[in-house]
């Protein structure tokens, strides 16, 4: 793999506390308005994680007082593990109802998740669905990604191709580890994953990625300016309408220039 760098991602670098979430938020909030004021749906493409949850609960704050209205928004989770059934409480389902969609007015019939408790046998045609339900819906408007500790967006572990879509992936020990504290540990870690792949992430309109922390400092210098074939996040590199937000801990790795 040669990875050729086509452009330089833009990046932001903004106080974790309070103003990354809310120039994200402002995006979102934006888009939702704009396209409902045209009579359009805004689809959002949706992570779990640590990163998203003060975008989360700006979003909820806007609909409790600005009344931002989410009636006419698509939502698509990127990833989930595989063999938890939606209801399990480590499910990203699960994450997504406690920490958004049960506090704003999206329609339940326009949240889409990818299920973890499908059969082997009917993996392939789950994540073909899946797929075509995004390209029903118009494709993804707003793509928000975290971004994992090797690299990974979604569950494109190190080594995914550019061209990968959903599809079910064998989940890095990194990976696992990461979310051994959530689930007790590591044993009851799921081994196998369920995600959108890199080229599905690809064709989202606008994708904005959050990493915050010193732990993602020399990631995100890998991503942005070495373009590192070994940091799947690097494909961003490829999109046109890519966006990083950074607070100044996951920054300081950058180097100056
Ligand atoms: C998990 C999820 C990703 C998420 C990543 C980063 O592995 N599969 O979708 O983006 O972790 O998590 P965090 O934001 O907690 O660093």
């Amino acid at each position: 793999m040669n990875i050729t760098k086509k452009q330089k991602i833009p990046y932001e670098i903004l106080p974790y506390g309070q103003l990354l979430p809310i120039r994200i938020a402002d995006i979102i909030d934006n888009a939702i308005r704009a396209n409902r004021d045209n009579g359009r749906k805004t689809v959002l493409g949706l992570a779990a994680g640590s990163s998203p949850l003060p975008i989360y609960s700006e979003l909820i704050r806007r609909r409790n007082y600005t009344n931002l209205d989410f009636s006419n928004v698509v939502t698509f989770n990127v990833d989930e593990y595989y063999g938890l059934p939606p209801i399990h409480p480590e499910s990203f389902c699960s994450y997504m109802g406690k920490n958004l969609l049960d506090h704003i007015n999206v329609k339940e019939e326009n949240t889409h998740f990818l299920d973890g408790s499908v059969s082997r046998s009917h993996i392939e045609r789950h994540c073909s669905e899946y797929e075509s339900a995004i390209k029903e819906a118009g494709g993804i408007d707003i793509l928000l990604l975290g971004i994992g500790r090797n690299g990974h967006i979604g569950f494109n572990e190190p080594g995914s191709s550019i061209d990968s879509r959903t599809r079910l992936v064998k989940l890095d020990e990194m990976t696992r580890q990461d979310a051994a504290q959530n689930f007790g540990c590591l044993q009851n870690v799921p081994e196998y994953g369920i995600t959108m792949g890199v080229g599905t992430i690809l064709e989202a309109k606008y994708v904005i990625l959050i990493a915050t922390g010193h732990h993602k400092a020399e990631l995100i210098r890998k991503t942005i300016q070495d373009a590192d074939e070994n940091v799947t996040a690097s494909y961003l590199n490829f999109h046109v309408k890519t966006r990083i937000f950074l607070d100044r801990k996951s920054a300081s790795g950058l180097k100056p220039g």
